[in-house]
């Protein structure tokens, strides 16, 4: 309704959340690097509604989307950049949601110059990243919420449980990219969000903002049933 979108409730005041979005690009020399398809929208909305649900945001990305004023922005470009500027700030932070989509591999040294098509094909070795939301999830703080997500092409509710538990996450968002108008570069997402006890919560074809309210509205239930069960354990 007309009042819902223009007063959205202020249920995240106070709270503290750490997005991260968009794809990361690791070099392989001056002029190239290894991406990824993520364009950073959903993310981005998840940061703009929590916002404005009264939140105090700080947004990883790597991305030049524009952000709203009070949005504290740190742009980078790498996984490694990734993995320690979402360290650093995520002890401070209630909510740490990780929908970027952060490269597995980067190739093992730049080159310093552009590499020549006259010193024939080149082969890029590539190593492991830092598994991010592992590394969130192995220091969760009590009562801190992690959020992974998941771009599954099959199997999207099998694999993204698998994720949930291996990271150490409070919910997953999956979407299965292999379906029209969903995921990486649409304006539009349909997903499933899946909680710590197996419960599903399907988020039917729509924009990635409404997609964003959804995803809130599950972690400010989590956010409550933590906050409780900490209490109860001292
Ligand atoms: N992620 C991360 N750091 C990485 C890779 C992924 O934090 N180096 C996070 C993403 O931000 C996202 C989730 O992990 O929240 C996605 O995991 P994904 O890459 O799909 O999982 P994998 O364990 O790599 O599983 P697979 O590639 O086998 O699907």
């Amino acid at each position: 309704s007309e009042l819902a979108t223009s007063s959205p409730p202020q249920d995240f005041t106070g709270v503290k959340v750490l997005v991260s979005a968009g794809g990361t690009r690791e070099p392989i020399d001056p002029v190239r690097f290894v991406g990824n398809r993520s364009s950073g929208k959903q993310g981005h909305a998840i940061a703009e509604e929590a916002a404005a649900r009264g939140a105090e945001v700080t947004l990883v990305t790597t991305t030049d989307l524009p952000v709203p004023a009070g949005i504290e922005r740190i742009r980078l470009d790498t996984a490694a950049e990734l993995h320690r500027a979402v360290m650093a700030a995520a002890p401070r932070c209630q909510v740490v949601v990780m929908a970027a989509a952060v490269a597995d591999f980067t190739p093992v040294a730049v080159a310093t110059d552009k590499l020549k098509k006259r010193d024939g094909v080149p082969v890029v070795e590539l190593v492991p990243t830092v598994d991010v939301l592992a590394s969130l999830g192995a220091s969760k703080a009590p009562g801190q919420v992690l959020v992974g997500f998941a771009a599954e092409t099959s199997d999207v509710v099998a694999n993204a449980t698998d994720k949930l538990q291996r990271k150490n996450a409070d919910l997953l968002v999956a979407n299965d990219v292999g379906a029209p108008d969903v995921g990486f570069e649409h304006d539009t997402n349909e997903v499933l969000i899946i909680g710590r006890d197996g419960d599903q919560h399907h988020v039917p074809l729509a924009h990635k903002r409404d997609v964003a309210r959804a995803v809130l509205d599950r972690i400010t239930t989590v956010l409550h049933s933590v906050g409780r069960a900490d209490e109860e354990q001292s």
